[in-house]
């Protein structure tokens, strides 16, 4: 994979998978802008390398979306890469799911995809070439007792890359998901009962067929290939990273 010249805005990229792809995208070449709401830990990332900068917001707010894209364009007069990591994760049945809790995960996890790509989709139909990746999930695609928003909020993440793909097919924009599986961020250890014990996560990774949790860099890679060139004949997939999680 060859970034050089390329410019992303990675969401979610200050931790987790999305700070992961953010670094293999600035590994091979190009010039990453993380947008994330987390201050400190954005700062920290983008201070990693000259080839990367911070955008602090919230994505689920449309017009700090449609800034933080114009200031992406100011500062390097292009937009290749858009990747959609940012989310978050409720683990509630449907009664303990409040309105609030509701409208804030579809706030963020499918309100906030549709902004940034919404706004990115500009100066990639200019540019007549780009590429969107979303983070979808195995929750997208089957259904998990006691995470109900985020099951819905991801399968409408599968569905707006299917369907934006599709509008764009024929204007140079690939727009295709990475679906991972139970994936060590500080994302799978949070919003639990209590912090989770090693008990608790080897019985998590013995959940999954390959008996073990992913790195981070596992989904990463994937979502840089998606985003490059070598990707090229494919737009609207949901391409599972789950080791074999929804081969069953
Ligand atoms: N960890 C897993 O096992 C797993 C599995 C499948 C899918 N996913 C998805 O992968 C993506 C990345 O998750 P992760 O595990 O790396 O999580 P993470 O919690 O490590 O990182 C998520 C990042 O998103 C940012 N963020 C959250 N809400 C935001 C908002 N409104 N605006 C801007 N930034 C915001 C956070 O500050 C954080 O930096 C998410 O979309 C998640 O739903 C995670």
């Amino acid at each position: 994979m060859d970034f050089t010249g390329q410019t992303a805005i990675i969401t979610g990229g200050a931790s987790g998978m999305g700070a992961a792809t953010a670094r293999e995208f600035v590994k091979a070449g190009g010039y990453a802008f993380i947008v994330d709401r987390n201050e400190k830990l954005a700062l920290e990332v983008a201070n990693e390398s000259d080839n990367f900068d911070a955008i602090v917001g919230d994505v689920g707010d449309s017009a700090f979306c449609d800034r933080a894209v114009q200031t992406v364009l100011e500062q390097k007069g292009r937009l290749d890469v858009l990747v959609n990591a940012a989310g978050i994760i409720l683990r509630a049945d449907a009664l303990k799911t409040t309105d609030e809790a509701w409208q804030n995960m579809m706030n963020v996890n499918v309100n906030g995809v549709f902004y940034m790509s919404r706004a990115a989709i500009k100066p990639m139909l200019k540019q007549g070439k780009g590429a969107i990746v979303n983070f979808g999930s195995i929750w997208g695609d089957v259904g998990a007792a006691g995470v109900l928003a985020y099951c819905a909020s991801k399968g409408a993440v599968h569905q707006i890359t299917r369907a934006m793909a599709l509008d764009y097919v024929e204007k140079g924009i690939r727009i295709n998901a990475v679906c991972p599986g139970e994936v060590d961020t500080p994302m799978l250890r949070s919003g639990r009962v209590s912090p989770p014990t090693e008990a608790d996560m080897k019985k998590l990774a013995d959940s999954v067929p390959m008996k073990r949790l992913a790195h981070p860099s596992e989904i990463a890679q994937v979502v840089c290939f998606l985003a490059s060139d070598g990707a090229s004949y494919m737009t609207g997939a949901m391409v599972p990273v789950d080791a074999g999680f929804t081969a069953r």
